[in-house]
């Protein structure tokens, strides 16, 4: 069961930024990963990076092929709103 989806603003994003708190946003959808960073083969300060914003490029550039969506489906938050 799914929990509440909800569209989040790039100023909402921008609060979850820290290690027991963190949201990050790939590709128009906002994760909160705080769970996931200590299980990302990468390590939690690569991924730390992008905590509390947009990381779509930065994720990219690195391992574009990655199935993040399959992975983090129990950490969707819900979409981005673009302003
Ligand atoms: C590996 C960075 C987000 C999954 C890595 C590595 C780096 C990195 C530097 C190591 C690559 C290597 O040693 O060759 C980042 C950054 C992120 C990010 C900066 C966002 C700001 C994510 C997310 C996921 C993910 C959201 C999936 C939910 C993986 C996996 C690997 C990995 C599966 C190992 C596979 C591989 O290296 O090809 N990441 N990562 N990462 N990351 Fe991330």
């Amino acid at each position: 069961t799914g929990g509440q989806v909800m569209a989040v603003t790039v100023e909402e994003l921008q609060k979850h930024n820290t290690l027991d708190d963190c949201w990050l946003s790939i590709r128009g959808k906002v994760y909160n990963v705080t769970q996931y960073l200590h299980f990302h083969p990468g390590g939690v300060d690569e991924m730390m990076r992008g905590a509390g914003s947009d990381a779509t490029d930065l994720f990219n550039e690195i391992h574009r092929y990655v199935n993040y969506e399959s992975m983090l489906k129990k950490c969707f938050v819900g979409p981005l709103v673009i302003e």
